[in-house]
């Protein structure tokens, strides 16, 4: 029996090595994106997020905003017209894990910052209808209540900085300071209007 034969008579022997050949052309795609500035390098001008804009970030993950918003603006007209310059991979490198989402029942968020003012966002989450009549977003009223745990925030840092953020010495040092007393809606709000600013004009 030739070995050709030996593979096109054995379907498991032949399912191995098809993977094998496949994972090659997939290496072949993404081991170089590992090298690219262009998915490797922050944007121009991108900033961490501040300790009050991280603890908004982790209160938008624990009420599951990203269940109904996505934070990825595709390369089409309809999406930029609306929503901005399209999502690259210089916005995200910092972010971890990545909230892109995949589910739109609202509006994209990647680029929200700067849109609204901080108290349309305020009247917004303790009640949406108070502004968006029809909508159906539902309203988060406990997180005017709820104070930021400062003693968490410079642990939060480290493990960003751990990750490659570039954290200073002096940002975790103040990091407490700078969310004690805050609320949970001040936090998110915060964040909200930080998203999408590094390439917000560049159309
Ligand atoms: C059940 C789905 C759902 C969830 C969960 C949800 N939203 Fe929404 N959101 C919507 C819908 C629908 C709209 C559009 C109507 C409106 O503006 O209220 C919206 C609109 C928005 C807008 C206005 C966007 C724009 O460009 O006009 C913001 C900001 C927003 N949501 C933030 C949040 C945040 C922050 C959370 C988590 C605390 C959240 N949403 C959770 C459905 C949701």
């Amino acid at each position: 029996m030739s070995k050709h034969e030996a593979i096109e008579k054995n379907i498991g022997l032949m399912g191995i090595l098809i993977i094998i050949v496949v994972s090659f052309g997939g290496l072949a795609e993404i081991v170089p994106l590992f090298f690219l500035d262009d998915t490797t390098k922050p944007v121009e001008g991108m900033k961490p997020y501040t300790a009050l804009q991280l603890e908004g970030r982790d209160v938008y993950i624990r009420e599951g905003c990203h269940t109904c918003h996505s934070q990825m603006i595709r390369p089409f007209r309809s999406e930029t017209e609306r929503y901005g310059h399209y999502s690259v991979a210089g916005e995200h490198v910092w972010e971890h894990p990545f909230l892109w989402g995949s589910k739109r029942t609202g509006p994209d968020l990647a680029r929200v910052g700067g849109r609204y003012s901080d108290e349309w966002h305020r009247v917004h989450l303790l009640n949406p209808r108070d502004v968006v009549p029809q909508s159906n977003m539902p309203a988060f009223p406990w997180l005017e209540h709820k104070i930021i745990d400062e003693k968490l925030t410079p642990k939060k840092l480290e493990a960003f900085r751990f990750m490659g953020v570039p954290y200073t010495d002096e940002d975790i040092a103040t990091a407490s300071a700078s969310v004690e007393g805050k609320t949970e809606l001040e936090a998110i709000i915060a964040y909200l209007q930080s998203l999408g600013l590094a390439l917000k004009d560049k159309r």
